[in-house]
């Protein structure tokens, strides 16, 4: 297994680039199901858990071509398998995704529940409470939800929590349902907005993704598209927030800017200049930083995903910051490890008070979760001496060449074998 060793204290400098984006990609990989004409995706990003969702979309019969280095040709002609196995859904919970479209498609699924994960519970109530609602007979069994609906019917549904996955996986069963479908306090996420996109291009009939209330028209078929898969706004605020704990001046290209409202306000609450350029954002940290109080919120609020790296952030922040994490009940696994390099937090419940600046200083740390990882990088940029991150898979499966990406802009960092 892979480690990254890091010797911080160098501030980042230059132009990087933000690749697509691993939460749309996953999903819009997962729709090539509900068609047999082939689906062409550009800007899909070389990543661990992509190559996972490839393999879950073979076994079911499906046949994928990279056309280029980021161009990927889908083709699920007939669909033969149904099933998506527990070491595949334990090893990426977003498989699970896959209900949907494979039941929309053959009438019949068996994929795995996903059980517990480093960051929560995470349950897929919402997910089962949709599908039986267009008409699914769901029952648990072994580990398994089993599925089976001749047609799925479309169905007026609230969810009790605007969930990601859940929006996901009732849009697409009921894209290729009869009827119509409505999905109240849907999640407003881009990448949700990503997903409805190519889902159209599909052919299928849907409107509201982006705002609270998705309304669906079940059509009987559709057919092949094309579709470029949007920036990660997640890769882009973790190289935002390089900069800044570097003390550096970072132009991040091809970030979406409009998506990262939340991100560039609270950045620019600690005293870091973020401006628009290039069609990019320019990252300078030139000054003390400030002390802020930060709430995770689901889309337009601030991301869950970034919670870590600004976690690590804040550790340099001169004064007491306050973080409440709104959607996961675990994960502030990151901060035992931000203890053990010198950080000042005082946990208790979804809350985390940092106190800052802290001399930081290098030592083994590892992660439990890709973003938890994200983070403990950006604290090994700003300690001294040598940080080494073990668990680089984790890192593998959401950030494409971070190494490369990081070394380009001055940062020490190196990929060794453990
Ligand atoms: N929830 C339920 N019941 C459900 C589904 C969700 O109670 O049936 C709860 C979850 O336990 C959680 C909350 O709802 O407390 C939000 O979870 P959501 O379903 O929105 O998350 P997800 O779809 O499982 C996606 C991303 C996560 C990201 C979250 C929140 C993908 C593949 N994953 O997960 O990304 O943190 O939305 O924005 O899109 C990551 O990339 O590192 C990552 C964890």
């Amino acid at each position: 297994m892979d480690k990254m060793l890091i010797r911080g204290g160098r501030p980042l400098r230059g132009t990087t680039t933000v690749s697509g984006s691993k939460n749309a990609a996953l999903p819009i990989l997962m729709a090539s199901l509900l068609t047999s004409e082939p689906v062409v995706l550009h800007n899909v990003p070389r990543l661990r858990d992509v190559r996972t969702a490839i393999s879950l979309l073979e076994g079911l019969g499906a046949k994928a071509r990279w056309l280029d280095e980021h161009s990927l040709e889908l083709h699920a002609a007939q669909v033969t398998g149904y099933e998506a196995s527990y070491d595949l859904v334990k090893t990426m919970r977003a498989s699970f995704v896959v209900l949907g479209p494979i039941l929309a498609r053959t009438g019949r699924a068996r994929v795995s529940t996903p059980g517990g994960c480093a960051i929560g519970a995470r349950p897929v109530n919402l997910h089962i409470g949709g599908l039986r609602a267009l008409g699914a007979r769901i029952q648990l069994r072994n580990g398994y939800v089993e599925a089976r609906a001749e047609h799925l019917t479309g169905a007026r549904l609230w969810l009790d929590n605007p969930s990601v996955g859940a929006t996901e996986n009732i849009m697409m069963a009921a894209a290729l349902g009869q009827g119509h479908t409505t999905i109240e306090n849907a999640a407003r996420e881009p990448e949700v907005q990503d997903l409805g996109r190519l889902l159209v291009a599909m052919g299928a009939r849907i409107t509201g993704t982006g705002t609270h209330v998705i309304a669906i028209e079940g059509v009987a078929r559709l057919h092949g598209a094309e579709h470029r898969v949007i920036p990660d706004r997640i890769e882009a605020g973790s190289l935002m927030v390089a900069a800044a704990i570097t003390g550096g001046d970072v132009v991040v290209e091809n970030a979406p800017v409009e998506q990262l409202d939340a991100v560039i306000t609270k950045l620019r609450e600690t005293g870091v200049n973020v401006t628009a350029q290039n069609g990019g954002l320019r990252v300078v940290a030139d000054g003390a930083l400030q002390p802020i109080e930060l709430r995770t919120l689901p889309y337009p609020g601030f991301p869950t995903d970034l919670q870590a790296q600004m976690m690590a952030l804040l550790t340099q922040a001169a004064g007491t910051s306050v973080i409440t994490e709104t959607i996961f009940e675990n994960r502030f696994m990151h901060a035992q490890e931000l203890l053990r390099m010198g950080a000042d937090i005082v946990m208790k419940g979804a809350t985390a008070v940092v106190r800052g600046p802290a001399r930081l200083s290098g030592a083994p740390v590892m992660a439990t979760d890709l973003r938890a990882s994200m983070g403990l990088i950006l604290a090994g940029l700003a300690a001294d001496q040598e940080t080494a991150v073990s668990r680089v898979y984790h890192l593998d499966r959401g950030y494409e060449a971070l190494d490369q990406k990081l070394q380009a802009l001055g940062a020490a960092i190196e990929r060794v074998a453990e």
